[in-house]
């Protein structure tokens, strides 16, 4: 993550397009730190009615973000610095150890290694790398690799494109979720879980200023603890919905036979289940894989880390320290967001604090 690199904009733009919503951030650069001009957060999916993933068009995406882009009276044209990210299945982000190798093999070497994660010709992906560290005994690199295919990133640009925008850096979703973290909290040590918990997602990411980066996607989010409600209070996608809102995995006091959302009927794992039990199975293949242990805390963003109760769950089930990470701990708020904190703009504020 570069920390330490000059940040050379004045005003920049963090623009984090999720399955459900869209996550802006408006940032004014000052001599020390940033200040935040604007945000907001506006749902792509029609309120009250359940998402079909399969008929979820893209298309959705650049009429809401030119509306955004109005009321918070941002003309695209004059845009000049925009980072936005892209997620998922058609990208991959892999902390790699190789042999010392010359600027002229390295590409292709690495190349040959991307193609190990994302299973598709050559041709169609795009490469990009970081050379964190060359041990000095053995000589060997830390490379951090990312990957994306070509045709994401196109229907990406295509999106921006729609809006008026001109796509400037586009970075990975768990780069900036984790550098979103690391630019504002400064951690010497130890090791730290982040999860992104979207719509249809979960991000996780392993990160720590000298530990092994390590990420992936968990694929549950939002919509499962919905579907969760669903079928255990018996009540359709809006009511679900609306309950998870008031009452996250709270049992409802109100009705004295209800138990929490926690667990559905022994036969089927709830999504609170679900989750724990892939983060635990990363969390012991992190430690056998990156020799370290060390782990401080979970973080809990994006929208799902909202819901009531979910921290307390994972920090019980996980025996760690979990919290629902505000990430406007180091930015200048006018007056109007003083007290405004927001876990699901952690993503959209790594891109808009990235360095140009
Ligand atoms: N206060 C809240 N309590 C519980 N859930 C919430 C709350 N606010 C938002 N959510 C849920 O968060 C999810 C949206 O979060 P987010 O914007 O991070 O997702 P996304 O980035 O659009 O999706 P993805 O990352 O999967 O593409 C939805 O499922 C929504 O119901
Ligand atoms: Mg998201």
């Amino acid at each position: 993550m570069a920390k330490e690199k000059k940040v050379k904009f004045k005003e920049s733009i963090g623009l984090d397009i999720g399955s459900h919503s869209i996550k802006l951030v408006h940032l004014r650069k000052l001599h020390e730190g940033f200040k935040l001009l604007n945000y907001e957060i506006r749902s792509t999916i029609p309120e009250g009615i359940e998402p079909n993933l399969s008929d979820l068009s893209k298309d959705r995406f650049a009429p809401v973000l030119s509306g955004m882009l109005k009321s918070m009276k941002i003309n695209p044209g004059k845009v000049k610095h925009l980072v936005s990210s892209v997620g998922g299945d058609n990208t991959s982000i892999k902390q790699i150890k190789t042999i010392f190798l010359p600027d002229e093999e390295l590409e292709s070497a690495l190349f040959f290694e991307a193609k190990k994660h994302l299973p598709i010709s050559g041709s169609e992906m795009l490469l990009d790398y970081q050379v964190l560290s060359v041990e000095e005994k053995t000589n060997n690199m830390n490379i951090l690799l990312a990957s994306a295919t070509k045709e994401l990133l196109q229907a990406h640009t295509n999106v921006l494109m729609g809006a008026g925008i001109t796509p400037g850096v586009v970075d990975l979703e768990a780069l900036a979720v984790a550098n979103s973290f690391a630019l504002n909290s400064y951690v010497e040590d130890g090791v730290f879980v982040i999860l992104n918990i979207g719509a249809f997602k979960t991000n996780m990411i392993i990160y720590g200023p000298k530990v092994k980066f390590f990420a992936r996607d968990i694929s549950w989010g939002g919509y499962h603890f919905t579907k969760d409600i669903m079928k255990k209070k018996k009540m359709d996608y809006a009511e679900a919905e609306q309950y998870k809102f008031e009452h996250g995995l709270k049992k409802d006091e109100a009705d004295a036979d209800s138990s929490s959302i926690i667990s559905l009927d022994i036969t089927e794992k709830s999504t609170a289940e679900l989750v724990v039990q892939e983060v635990k199975r990363s969390l012991r293949f992190y430690v056998k894989e990156a020799g370290n242990s060390d782990f401080r805390k979970i973080l809990l963003v994006g929208g799902g880390a909202k819901l009531i109760g979910l921290d307390e769950y994972i920090a019980d089930q996980l025996k760690m320290t979990t919290e629902v990470y505000n990430p406007f701990v180091n930015l200048e708020k006018p007056e109007r967001f003083s007290d405004k904190q927001d876990p699901q703009l952690a993503l959209a504020l790594g891109l808009a604090m990235r360095p140009a």
